[in-house]
């Protein structure tokens, strides 16, 4: 019997795509390089199946020329923002994510995110690179102590629920929001928010964990910003797209904020030039999954997802 056919946009880890080119006949990316929509779309004419990550959108009008063969979109990310879920429904185009098994790594960057904005991480490090460190006194470069603070997870999934424990070996006190309560056991004695506006309120560190919609698009804008204790620091290792960043500059430069820990932007390659020119800021180019544990375990994951499609059976990270 001849195998599926199988896009995968992007360049994967060698046991993953020595595993799919066993069970797929595959198509690669060569030079994984960012497919144009016309590439997407001319690669996925031949296909039964793609595989791809965050970097490709498949909006209402790229899956209306998908082939009618194409069947599964099994995506290489928990986040599915880049995907029109409603439309592929429409279309009877099933879609998977790779949830839980990024949770650790993502949770880690959180960490490095808030450390290194509270610490002042990245000054300190481009002053030593630079061969700029020529002072020392009790009153140089001091930031923000976590220990005893709020750690605020807007977002209480997967992801947010491993950051809440990290946070927690930080000695941090624990609060959250979430669209449902989590269960008893689950909080480990978490504080429970109703409402986004009541977790500002106690936000020493905000850290960003909740999915991308149209409605949490801006989410965290300047009134919202405004409700933060003075001083309050904001980690997103979510999407960029959940924060107003023209508010995020303000708040950093009047002091409302006193640093951000960022690992995604609304622009992704590139980031904001308006924010990285700041100081008060710690910035990473959205490697949140980037571990080599993480990308084998988000790869295989996606082909238990592919396998179970073709077996016939319900993808188990099935989405749409
Ligand atoms: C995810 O899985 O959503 C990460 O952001 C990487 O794409």
């Amino acid at each position: 019997m001849s195998k599926p056919s199988l896009l995968i946009t992007r360049r994967l880890t060698d046991a993953v795509l020595k595993r799919a080119a066993r069970d797929y006949d595959v198509q690669l990316n060569a030079d994984d390089h960012v497919f144009s929509r016309e590439e997407l779309l001319d690669h996925c004419q031949s296909v039964d199946a793609v595989l791809p990550c965050h970097s490709e959108r498949f909006d209402a009008d790229v899956l209306a020329q998908l082939p009618d063969r194409l069947k599964i979109i099994a995506n290489h990310s928990v986040g599915t923002d880049h995907v029109d879920l409603k439309a592929a429904k429409q279309r009877g185009i099933v879609v998977t994510n790779t949830p839980d098994v990024l949770s650790d790594a993502t949770a880690e960057i959180a960490m490095l995110c808030m450390l290194g904005a509270a610490r002042r991480g990245a000054e300190g490090n481009r002053m030593v690179r630079e061969g700029k460190w020529n002072f020392w006194s009790p009153a140089f470069m001091v930031g923000r102590q976590v220990t005893g603070k709020r750690f605020a997870v807007l977002g209480m999934g997967r992801v947010g629920q491993v950051a809440a424990e990290r946070a927690r070996g930080f000695g941090m006190e624990i609060h959250y929001h979430n669209r449902r309560r989590l269960p008893v056991e689950l909080e480990k004695g978490a504080i429970f928010h109703d409402s986004v506006e009541s977790l500002l309120a106690v936000a020493d560190v905000l850290s960003l964990h909740c999915p991308t919609t149209p409605d949490s698009i801006d989410l965290i804008n300047a009134e919202r910003l405004a409700l933060l204790p003075d001083g309050a620091i904001l980690v997103n290792t979510a999407r960029g797209a959940l924060v107003d960043e023209r508010a995020l500059v303000e708040a950093l430069k009047s002091g409302k904020l006193f640093a951000a820990g960022l690992d995604v932007f609304k622009d992704e390659p590139g980031g904001n030039p308006e924010i990285a020119a700041l100081d008060n800021v710690f910035l990473l180019p959205h490697i949140g999954s980037a571990t080599f544990e993480t990308r084998d375990a988000m790869g295989n994951r996606a082909l238990d997802n592919l396998d179970a499609f073709f077996a016939g059976r319900e993808p188990a990270d099935r989405v749409a």
